[in-house]
């Protein structure tokens, strides 16, 4: 197992409707989408475990509970497979149960993501905590997205966000951050804007949905007002935060599908599908 890390819990935004997948998501959650066999959301846990996490913290809305039963333990279908070739099946999920700990709350209205993460404060407490939007699925050779940001949050001790460079006419999809660069790709932030037009944009370093937030976060997030779309936008949030240089963006190594998106989701279930078929 891997070494405890200097943070501890992951929370998982997990409320949003999911539109992009209707009908898919009208009664199933798009964070239990498959990417070949295994749900979005298990491939996001995995990560945080192997950033050395153990407390999965996760934000749901009506009509989320399949991700509950996910990460339960199934003892009819268990004992149905036990000692035939699909036992095996389940190995990792049953890893994932024993060695973490889940817990949940629901966001009853959907406000935006930064009203998602403030709604999953009495699952975090006081503590510095990662964030993991499971749309937003990372794969890495070597070491996770998460567990690259741990390694930076030991050294700055502040808010990390993940970013990488976009296309520039895409900045409308995502917040977008300017910052001096103190060491090859990764900055000290001073600027933070939610999904602004190319024209407005300061450059082109879009934030993906990987974050590590200091709690003190959350009484910045209670006086956040509504931003873009009428949300409560992290972003916003992030900005005081960044005023203050207490945010870091990092480039990080690794490639990163938006599994939110169909042309995002059909690329990642393509591309894993060429690397791991051997297996199936
Ligand atoms: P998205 O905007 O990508 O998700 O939010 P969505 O709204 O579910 O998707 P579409 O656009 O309708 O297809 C980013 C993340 O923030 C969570 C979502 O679940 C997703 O993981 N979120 C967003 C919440 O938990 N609550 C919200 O109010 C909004």
């Amino acid at each position: 197992m891997k070494k405890k890390s200097s943070i501890e819990i992951c929370l998982f935004p997990a409320a949003g409707y999911g539109t992009r997948f209707l009908p898919a998501t009208k009664s199933m959650p798009k964070e239990m989408l498959p990417i070949l066999t295994k749900p979005l959301i298990q491939y996001g846990v995995e990560e945080a475990m192997s950033a050395g996490m153990h407390t999965m913290a996760i934000v749901t809305g009506r009509g989320k509970r399949a991700i509950e039963d996910h990460f339960d333990i199934s003892y009819e279908l268990e004992h149905q497979i036990k000692g035939t070739s699909k036992e095996k099946m389940l190995a990792d999920i049953r890893y994932i149960i024993d060695k973490c700990t889940f817990s949940y709350t629901r966001q009853k209205e959907m406000k935006g993501l930064g009203h998602a993460i403030l709604t999953g404060q009495p699952l975090v407490g006081h503590e510095p905590f990662a964030v993991i939007l499971a749309d937003d699925l990372c794969v890495n050779e070597a070491e996770g997205v998460l567990a690259q940001m741990v390694k930076l949050y030991e050294t700055y001790q502040c808010s990390i966000v993940a970013i990488e460079e976009i296309d520039p006419e895409q900045t409308d999809k995502y917040g977008v951050i300017a910052g001096v660069e103190i060491e090859p790709g990764i900055y000290r932030v001073s600027t933070m804007v939610e999904k602004p037009s190319p024209a407005d944009a300061p450059t082109n370093l879009a934030i993906i949905g990987r974050y590590i937030l200091t709690p003190d976060i959350f009484d910045i997030l209670q006086q956040t007002k509504p931003g873009k779309g009428g949300e409560i936008q992290i972003t916003d949030a992030l900005m005081e935060q960044a005023l203050q240089g207490k945010v870091i963006a990092y480039k990080f190594r690794g490639k990163r599908y938006d599994c939110g998106s169909i042309d995002g989701y059909v690329q990642a279930t393509v591309e894993l599908y060429n690397e791991m078929k051997d297996a199936y």
